[in-house]
């Protein structure tokens, strides 16, 4: 019986549990489909909660086999339990201890949540609300317990046994075909950072000495045979530790620390304490599998959920809707972390990109939501852009709001603070509104007010006076739920830059000494003084708030940012400017503005004989034109897809006919004879040498692919095979690009992580017969729709990731999606919910297109028996 769980879950109806469970014992029997879970759970009045109430402890499709308490069987007659819930009527009012057993299926479970079998091996996923899929518990991130666990499985099926915390004792059982091990955990901790894992695997490890001389075991488990591609991900968790504990200050706390690689795997990644487990794809590397992006993201995916160490799991979330506290603040680490190890302007570049794509969007759409949402209706469709990507932006300009000194401090007294605690984000905002003496009250907005805010900046001269005035006006379109809007808080980092190049050291008693404006209402002026000749000005430097920018600026002016600008980022963001600016006005008006494009296209020339040897990654980043998304999103309504691809297509070609003399000559010299290696120089060359040909092939698809072919067959990496691959998908339809696909997938041929790529290729070729070829390949004997990478690969890519064929205006591409999302509810709906996001921007798109997706969706939401996932999605989508 569930204790009538509301429909709509409201931040402002937190209230404490009634009751704590300082300590539970777990001994759990594995097996194939009748596994056994006996909880032992030392119960207690909470001091805060209310007297007299019944003990309603959480399930989920539970099977209780017997319930004790204090040693003695339960009275049938004073608690109800049944698949939803175990519910003692009247708790004695004391400490007492709960005896509880219960039975479940791993095999069956194809929701990936709570205990389940990943080809074979035991694993748990219990975040957010899984672990109640396994035992009945006061499953809420409040609750804080101490685990010991004892594990046991046939040691032939399972020689590797691992839980959470230390390993205390193993051994077999019996006549050995069992064997066991425990496992204690001595940090408090909330259900959702619960894991076991079981099953057949092979180890690599390291010793890791800690700051304070502590020794540490390192492992990476993965499936035997694989352990030759794990190294990449150990090496990765090593510089973590080390980088939090110079950076943070922050010590590992455990004797071991493992990493486990799984197959099927809702996400990317979970930090269940000590003992993480990983989607494969974010583990498994070789140079001849491997792009140097999942390299990557391999090293950002292990210092993310190694960084939940402190910001997560010493110091969890209140509640759910603080789901940003771990989150957004996790992703600011990590993304510090990478840029550290990488190339800082470059993967400042790439976060902005996919902040642009994801957040945005998302943030412009039916599903927008408030970093800290106020209301849910299921939270599993909260793990979101906003919550991720926005709520790091947001440490970012806390950071820039407060300075370097005073951010570190407030870090500082948070661990301290909030050590072994579940916090929310006052607690969080209050450290830093002590350590640097500010008033948060104002900045804290950005955690409540959904939307993007438009920043429009206007610029003019004074010759006489030698001043330079920028004049900022924001806004917030509504979102849903909030019609009207505060105006935010905006840090602008600016500068001035001379026609010559030079930086203008101009002032204002109002621009802080590190170029920081602090923009705190709907209007204002700032007069910058000491400006002798006419300036360009560069405003948003680094993207230093989450906003999208107008500016008055010309095609030239851009340019000479481009150009000049000291700050990497906007010179990157100049030549996008520019280049969006094109791109929506030929989409729009069906007219290309050649002449200025060639004016860009010299710019671009001008820039890569300058200085596209010196940084290559940056390089790479300047000559990739913006993403049909970022069009679609500036023009905003009305959208066409195919006028945005046309338009760009037209401009590509434009580009890389003018460019295609420097990028031959650029390929030969930025070829690679050394062996493939995957550090961020290395894949910075590939990166612009496989820019250059996609341009050549955009100019010149013939030659394009011939150059493709040639790197296809001789490459000697999965970086630079894959990139020609995917310029050949993209040249028109001839036999050789058929046989370059045909190759790839018998090259590949069982290994699933690399047909991954060959499936996602394929389903975002911006062609006619895409749909038809996606629906081949669901046949293909590597596809299955039980895994999430195969779904995310092949459906997931042609939803997300192909605005041309997915809003193919006879709506076939929505109805091909809306049919895989409700079949696919019915076994893993967290999926399901995330391929029905695609639909998203619906309402920008023109009216024939808007009508067919309408449509569509209404056609989902009149299904009989939608989980809780997708009919919230669709509801809101609708709403
Ligand atoms: N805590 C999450 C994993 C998670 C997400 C569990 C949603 C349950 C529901 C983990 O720390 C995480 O954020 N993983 C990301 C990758 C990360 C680098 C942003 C993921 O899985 O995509
Ligand atoms: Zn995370």
């Amino acid at each position: 019986m569930r204790t009538e769980t509301p429909q709509t879950l409201k931040l402002a109806e937190y209230r404490q549990s009634d009751f704590l469970i300082p300590r539970v014992a777990l001994d759990i029997a594995l097996d194939p489909h009748a596994t056994r879970v006996r909880a032992t759970l030392e119960i207690e009045p909470n001091p805060a909660g209310r007297v007299d109430v019944p003990l309603a402890l959480d399930g989920d499709d539970l099977v209780p086999v017997a319930v004790a308490l204090d040693g003695e069987p339960l009275d049938p007659q004073t608690f109800t339990a049944n698949a939803d819930g175990l519910v003692i009527h009247q708790p004695p009012r004391r400490p007492f201890t709960l005896t509880v057993e219960t039975r479940l299926d791993p095999t069956a479970n194809t929701k990936l949540m709570g205990l389940y079998r990943s080809r074979g091996v035991y694993c748990t996923q219990c975040e957010p609300e899984g672990f109640r899929r396994i035992t009945y518990f006061l499953d809420r991130p409040d609750v804080l317990s101490i685990y010991e666990t004892r594990i046991e499985a046939d040691a032939a099926e399972a020689p590797t046994l691992l839980g959470n915390g230390n390993l205390v004792a193993s051994g077999p059982v019996g006549d050995g075909t069992r064997h066991y091990a425990l496992w204690h955990d001595p940090h408090p901790k909330p259900t959702y950072l619960f894991a076991l894992v079981g099953g057949s695997l092979a180890k690599i490890s390291k010793p890791f000495t800690t700051m304070t001389g502590r020794e540490v075991e390192i492992a990476v488990h993965v499936e035997p045979g694989k352990e030759g591609r794990a190294g990449y991900a150990l090496d990765a968790l090593e510089r973590s530790m080390r980088w939090d504990e110079e950076v943070f200050g922050r010590e590992y706390d455990l004797d071991v620390f493992n990493i486990v690689a799984v197959s099927d795997f809702n996400m990317g990644a979970m930090e269940n304490k000590g003992l993480n487990i990983f989607n494969d794809k974010y583990v498994l590397a070789s140079p001849e599998t491997a792009t140097d992006t999942d390299y990557a993201n391999i090293e950002a995916i292990v210092a993310h959920e190694y960084f939940h160490n402190w910001t997560g799991n010493r110091i969890t979330c209140r509640d759910w809707f603080q789901l940003c506290l771990k989150e957004g603040l996790t992703v600011y680490r990590d993304q510090e972390f990478s840029s550290d190890m990488r190339s800082r302007p470059v993967h400042r570049i790439a976060e902005v990109r996919a902040l642009r794509l994801r957040q945005f969007a998302e943030d412009a759409g039916p599903l927008a939501h408030p970093v800290r949402p106020s209301e849910y209706r299921e939270i599993n469709n909260f793990y979101t852009a906003t919550v991720y990507e926005k709520g790091a932006e947001v440490i970012r300009m806390l950071r820039t709001l407060v300075g370097e000194e005073a951010f570190a401090a407030g870090m500082d007294l948070f661990f301290a603070r909030c050590d072994n605690a579940a916090a929310t984000v006052e607690d969080f905002l209050a450290c830093f509104a002590e350590a640097s003496g500010r008033d948060l009250e104002h900045f804290a907005l950005w955690y409540a007010q959904a939307g993007t805010p438009r920043l429009a900046v206007t610029g003019r001269w004074d010759e006489a006076a030698k001043t330079y005035r920028l004049d900022f006006a924001q806004s917030i379109p509504p979102t849903p739920g909030q019609p009207t809007k505060r105006p935010a808080l905006v840090p602008i980092r600016l500068g001035l830059v001379a026609e010559d190049g030079r930086e203008i050291p101009a002032t204002s008693p109002r621009l802080r000494e590190d170029g920081v404006f602090v923009l705190d209402r709907a209007s204002d002026s700032l007069v910058l003084e000491n400006v002798p000749v006419r300036p360009v000005p560069s405003v948003l430097r680094g993207f230093s708030a989450p906003v999208r920018v107008s500016r008055d600026l010309s095609e030239a002016d851009l340019l000479t940012l481009l150009r000049h600008d000291p700050d990497p980022f906007n010179r990157w963001q100049s030549a996008q400017t520019v280049a969006i600016r094109l791109l929506t006005r030929a989409a729009v008006d069906g007219t290309l503005a050649e002449e200025a494009v060639r004016a860009y296209a010299d710019a671009l020339a001008a820039f890569l004989d300058a200085e596209g040897e010196a940084d290559p990654a940056f390089a790479a980043l300047v000559l990739a034109l913006p993403g049909e998304p970022d069009v679609a999103q500036d023009i905003g309504s009305d959208v066409d897809p195919d006028a945005i691809h046309t338009a760009r297509e037209r401009m590509r070609a434009l580009v890389g006919g003018a460019l295609a003399p420097r990028l031959a000559v650029l390929r030969e010299r930025l070829a690679s004879r050394a062996p493939y290696a995957p550090d961020a120089a290395s894949a910075g060359r590939r990166a612009l040498r496989n820019g250059a040909l996609d341009l050549i092939a955009a100019a010149d698809p013939a030659a394009g692919i011939v150059a493709a072919a040639d790197q296809y067959d001789g490459a000697d990496n999965m970086t630079d095979r894959l990139a020609a691959l995917g310029v050949a998908a993209h040249t028109p339809p001839t036999p050789r690009r058929e046989e370059m696909l045909a190759d790839f997938r018998s090259r590949f041929d069982g290994e699933p992580l690399v047909l991954d790529k060959w499936f996602a290729l394929q389903a975002t070729m911006p062609e006619a017969g895409t749909l038809e070829r996606v629906e081949r390949l669901m046949a293909d004997p590597a596809f299955s729709l039980s895994n999430p990478n195969r779904v995310g690969a092949l459906i997931g890519a042609f939803a997300l990731s192909n605005p041309t064929q997915f809003h193919r205006p006879d709506g076939a591409g929505y109805a091909f999606v809306a049919d895989k999302v409700t079949a696919l509810d019915a076994t893993n709906p967290q999926t399901a919910a995330r391929v029905l996001t695609a639909f998203n921007t619906w309402r920008t798109m023109e009216p024939g297109r808007r009508a067919k997706a309408e449509t569509t969706l209404r056609t989902i939401a009149d299904r009989p028996s939608l989980s809780r996932d997708v009919s919230d999605i669709v509801g809101r989508m609708l709403g």
